[in-house]
C-alpha cells in the first residue's frame, strides 16, 4: 500500500517557525518519523511539500490507482483555497486532513476549514503525531473495505 504525505505551504520551515505552536521538529525529521512508521504497517510513503496552490492541486489530481490514500496538511490553505476543497472532492482516493496545532483553539479564521468537510476526517492538535494518526485512519479504512 503506497500513500502521498502532502503538506502545504510554509511547512518547509517547520523548526524554526513559530516552535511555540508547530515544535521545533524540522519537516524532514517529521518525514522520517512518518516514514518509520510506515514501515510498522507495511505502508510506503511518498512525500510531497509545496508553498503554491496549483502545485498541490496538480499533485492530487495526478494521483493514480497506485496510491491508496492522501494524508494532506492543507495549512494555511485550508481556510482559504475553494480550489484545493474542488481537487479532494474530485479525486477517487480517500483523503484525511492534518493539522499539527489544535486549529479550533486558534484564532476564529482557523476554525473554518474548506477542506475538510470532503475528506473522510480531521486530525487536528496532536503535534507530528497528527500525521500518524491520519495514516493509521486510512489504514483502517482501506481494511475494513477488504
Ligand atoms: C496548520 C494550521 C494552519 O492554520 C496554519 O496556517 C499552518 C499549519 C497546522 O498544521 O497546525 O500553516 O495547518
Amino acid at each position: 500500500m503506497k500513500i502521498l504525505i502532502i503538506h502545504g505551504p510554509n511547512l518547509n520551515t517547520l523548526g524554526t517557525r513559530e516552535p511555540d505552536i508547530y515544535g521545533s521538529e524540522t519537516l524532514d525529521s517529521i518525514n522520517s518519523k512518518i516514514e518509520q512508521f510506515c514501515n510498522t504497517l507495511g505502508i510506503e510513503p511518498i512525500f510531497f511539500q509545496s508553498n503554491h496552490e496549483g502545485k498541490l492541486i496538480d499533485t492530487i489530481q495526478s494521483t493514480d490507482d497506485n496510491i491508496s490514500g492522501i494524508v494532506i496538511n492543507p495549512a494555511a490553505f485550508t481556510h482559504t483555497s475553494v480550489a484545493l476543497r474542488d481537487a479532494i472532492s474530485s479525486t477517487k482516493t480517500p483523503v484525511v486532513e492534518v493539522h499539527i496545532s489544535n486549529i479550533h483553539n486558534r484564532e476564529d479564521f482557523r476554525k473554518i476549514s474548506f477542506t475538510a468537510g470532503v475528506c473522510i476526517g480531521q486530525i487536528s492538535g496532536f503535534g507530528s503525531n497528527s500525521y500518524l494518526l491520519g495514516i493509521q485512519a486510512l489504514h483502517f479504512s482501506s481494511l475494513s473495505k477488504s
